[in-house]
């Protein structure tokens, strides 16, 4: 990254995913400090209630109101009877982005992004659920083809990966553990947002705060959500430390110190630094300016 270069950054450090069928929920998203909302068609909603919930996400979204928050629409697959209707319902409101559940490889979506662009979504970006056993096994290939299908997210779908594996879904989520890492890999290789998967136990804010640190350690960006008593630390957890911020203050200080022009190695609070690290100072300020601008 050449010098002087800006930076920014969104913070998708907490999504909730709010089920399309309950007012309720997406009434109250709007006073939520979440970064990212997923309007749910697929998983949290009924069959028998799969038109009333694309309606009221509809109608929701017309009217508005949710400030300066991401919005998502998850849709179902396009395989089921409703996956359609929902891209349709979705690219009229023109959310952020789609995403698409159950993708098993880049096939899948070539074939998101047509159905989008035939219902006039062209420019609205995609997300993919990475949440089967062959999603897994072709998941560089998905991230390899997000270019040209404008893919710019993997969200963890922990549940389902646990279930069609039949893996045990324990605490520490070590079977799990090759999942999350090839994904967050995949992503990372070709510049796609990996946000990790959700936390069932509600009331469990020890385990929860455990596992968000997981996955932050394993190199997620966020958490995808089921409460709003989740988002409070999980946004804290994905933030940058105070810590993290002086040191990356420190960095973009001394290398942009005269006396250090030129050089490609520093040393700075007794560690070795180079461009690299400034790189991710830089980060790491954008994403910490992009979180004070919204509070
Ligand atoms: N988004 C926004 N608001 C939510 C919410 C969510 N995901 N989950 C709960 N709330 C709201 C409730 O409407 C309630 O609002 P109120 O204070 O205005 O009455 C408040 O938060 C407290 O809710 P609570 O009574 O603790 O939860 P609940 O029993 O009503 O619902 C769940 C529990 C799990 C059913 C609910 O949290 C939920 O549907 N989560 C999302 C599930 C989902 O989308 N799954 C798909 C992805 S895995
Ligand atoms: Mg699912």
């Amino acid at each position: 990254m050449p010098e002087g270069t800006i930076v920014t950054a969104a913070p998708r450090r907490s999504c909730l995913y709010m089920p399309g069928a309950n007012p309720k929920a997406l009434e109250k998203a709007k006073t939520l400090p979440a970064d990212v909302l997923i309007f749910d068609l697929e998983d949290s909603v009924a069959p028998e209630a799969k038109a009333e919930a694309r309606e009221t996400v509809r109608r929701t979204l017309a009217l508005g109101g949710y400030s300066d928050k991401e919005i998502v629409i998850r849709v179902n697959a396009l395989g089921t009877p409703w996956g359609v209707a929902d891209v349709r319902a979705a690219c009229e409101v023109g959310p952020a982005a789609i995403l698409f559940p159950k993708i098993d490889g880049p096939e899948d979506i070539a074939k998101a992004r047509d159905v989008a662009a035939s219902n006039g979504g062209e420019r609205i970006a995609l997300w993919a659920m990475i949440e089967t056993p062959l999603s897994i096994l072709n998941v560089a290939a998905i991230a390899a083809n997000s270019e040209q299908a404008n893919l710019s997210a993997f969200v963890m779908g922990a549940n389902d990966l646990a279930k069609d594996l039949r893996c045990a879904h324990t605490q520490d989520r070590a079977p799990l553990l090759t999942a999350l890492s090839m994904t967050v890999l995949a992503a990372r290789a070709y510049g796609l947002v990996p946000i990790d998967g959700v936390y069932n136990d509600i009331q469990n804010e020890d385990g929860f705060a455990a596992v968000c640190r997981q996955g932050l350690g394993l190199g997620f960006e966020g958490k995808t959500l089921i409460h709003p008593s989740q988002i409070a630390l999980c946004n804290a957890i994905f933030a940058p430390t105070e810590a993290e911020l002086a040191f990356a203050r420190a960095v973009i200080t001394a290398f942009a110190a005269p006396e250090n022009a030129g050089k490609g190695v520093l040393k700075v609070d007794g560690k070795m630094t180079e461009l690299l690290h400034l790189e991710q100072a830089r980060r790491a300020v954008a994403i910490a300016e992009a979180i004070a601008a919204k509070a």
